[in-house]
Order: structure tokens, then C-alpha cells, then sequence
């Protein structure tokens, strides 16, 4: 099993193998996650929380995001889930061991998967990261790495940019590649060979990062790394879902429901039936309808 499956075991016992797997985002970018997670584990409830009201975490202290990661999952353990999965690599990086200490099912974050599979795609051990402020300032992927291999080095740069890029829509054509050619130049020089994509979003402007650092770089999207996770805890937990019947898919959000489904449909590639708008802190009666 890998080893970001914490079970504080503290506040909550271990959910029931029909119940849906919780996961949570700062805002939409989740949903990259979200959709290898479906992809891999077609039938499995899903319940997402994208916190859009106080998007963006990516520039905010500890402090607040840890407080929001609590927010969260303490809505999610309401709604029974079986596993969490923090797909924020910003809460991943910050508030993940308090998570796992208070929560009493299976925490898997985003930031272990991608680090271990770094590790395991690096041939000359020099790994670049992007990602938010936050993360990058947090060193928490740089840690995560050279716990696994100690010989690596690691190189992060913040790419505050391109969450907007991608929210708009501006994935690919040359204003998403020239701020892909400022952020990543100094990165492809400094002889990397793998770079993980540390942020939710980065995913959809997969093509054009590749273009930009080019063949001799394996990228690493830690939204697929994170879904192989969730289905080894799934599968070695017993906790596959038992019942035959087709899965629930619950979307939940903290700000107006519109902006989520036009931008949530580009990145899901399809229609999102129902999206209901609840209080963060203060959910508990959304949750007992
Ligand atoms: N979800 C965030 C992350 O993966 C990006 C957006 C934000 O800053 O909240 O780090």
C-alpha cells in the first residue's frame, strides 16, 4: 500500500464500503481529479466539495488553509464517505497530517502519488515541481521526494498564472505559451528529467507544457497517480462498493453553482447534472435533506 492512506482514527470510525468517496478542492481545478478518479472506479458514488467561495488557497497562509481543510472534510464525513481525497495540492501540502490525524477514514492526498512517481520515472534524479505560491513556499513535495530518495534533487517554481489560463479557458495558443516559456525556461536548463504537475489545474495545459519543456521531460500528472492510489486503499481496505447500482455523482460548492458548471463541464468534458451551493462552515442542514 502506498503510504499517504493515514487513518487517525480519532473523531470517526472507518466509513462502509458503499459509502461514496469524498473529495475536495479549493474550487473547480479538483474535478481534473475527479474525472481520473470516475475513469478509474466507473462504479463508485462520488461526492466533490469545490470550495468557491474562497478560492484561490494557492496564496493564502497555513493557517487559513489548514482551517479550510478542516472546514471541508468535516462537511464530507458528514455525508458518510469512505476515503477522502484532498485533490488541492496547495491543502495537500499544508494540512494533509492534520487531516490524517482527525479524520477516522483513509486520507489520500495528491502529493504523495505524484512524489512517488517521480521518483520512480527520474533516471538522473533531478526532479522539477510547479505549482501554486503556497505549495512551492511549503517545500512539502520537495520533502515528500527526498524522504523516498534521498540522492534527489528537487527544483519548484511557482506558476501563479496559470490557474487563470486555465479557468479561461486559454489552454493552448500563445498567450498560455508564453507564460509557459517565462515560468518553465530556467526549469528545462537546469536538466531536469521529470516534472510533476503540482497543482489541479495543470493537467489541462498538459500539451502546452510539453511543447515548452519538451520530449526529454516526463511529466507527472498527479491527478492519475492519485486515482491508482485511491483504487489500491479501495482494494486492500475492502471498501469497494458492494451495491450494483449506478453510480451517484454529488457536486457541492460554496459560491453560485453557474460559474462552476461552465467551467467544470470544460474540464469534466461533460454535462454536470445537479451542483447545490451550501455553507462552509455552517453546512450541516444541506446535509440532512
Ligand atoms: N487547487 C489549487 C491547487 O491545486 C489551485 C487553485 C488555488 O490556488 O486554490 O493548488
Amino acid at each position: 500500500m502506498r503510504n499517504n492512506a493515514g487513518n487517525g482514527g480519532r473523531i470517526r470510525d472507518m466509513g462502509s464500503a458503499d459509502g461514496p468517496i469524498g473529495i475536495f478542492d479549493s474550487g473547480i481545478g479538483g474535478l481534473t481529479v475527479l474525472r481520473e478518479i470516475v475513469k478509474l472506479m466507473p462504479r463508485e458514488d462520488t461526492i466533490y466539495l469545490g470550495d468557491t467561495a474562497r478560492v484561490p488557497y494557492g496564496i493564502r497562509s497555513s493557517e487559513t488553509v489548514i482551517k479550510y481543510s478542516l472546514e471541508n472534510t468535516e462537511f464530507l464525513l458528514e455525508n458518510e464517505i469512505k476515503l477522502l481525497v484532498v485533490a488541492c495540492n496547495t491543502a495537500s501540502a499544508i494540512s494533509l497530517d492534520t487531516l490524517k490525524k482527525t479524520t477516522g477514514v483513509p486520507v489520500i492526498g495528491v502529493l504523495i502519488p505524484g512524489a512517488e512517481a517521480a521518483v520512480r520515472s527520474t533516471a538522473n534524479k533531478k526532479i522539477g515541481v510547479i505549482g501554486t505560491e503556497a505549495t512551492i513556499r511549503s517545500s512539502a513535495y520537495q520533502r515528500a521526494i527526498v524522504s523516498i530518495d534521498p540522492g534527489a534533487e528537487v527544483i519548484g517554481v511557482a506558476c501563479p498564472l496559470f490557474v487563470p489560463l486555465v479557468e479561461e479557458g486559454w489552454t493552448d495558443g500563445e498567450i498560455a505559451r508564453s507564460v509557459a516559456v517565462e515560468y518553465l525556461s530556467r526549469l528545462k536548463e537546469s536538466g531536469i528529467d521529470t516534472l510533476v504537475l503540482g497543482c489541479t489545474h495543470y493537467p489541462m495545459l498538459k500539451g502546452t507544457i510539453k511543447e515548452v519543456v519538451g520530449d526529454g521531460i516526463t511529466l507527472i500528472d498527479s491527478a492519475v497517480e492519485t486515482a491508482i492510489a485511491v483504487r489500491e486503499v479501495l482494494e486492500t481496505g475492502g471498501l469497494q462498493k458492494r451495491r450494483n447500482d449506478s453510480p451517484a455523482r454529488k457536486f457541492f460548492v460554496t459560491d453560485d453553482p453557474e460559474r462552476f458548471r461552465k467551467v467544470g463541464e470544460r474540464f469534466l468534458g461533460h454535462g454536470i447534472a445537479c451542483i447545490e451551493k451550501v455553507e462552509i462552515p455552517r453546512a450541516r442542514q444541506a446535509l440532512k435533506r
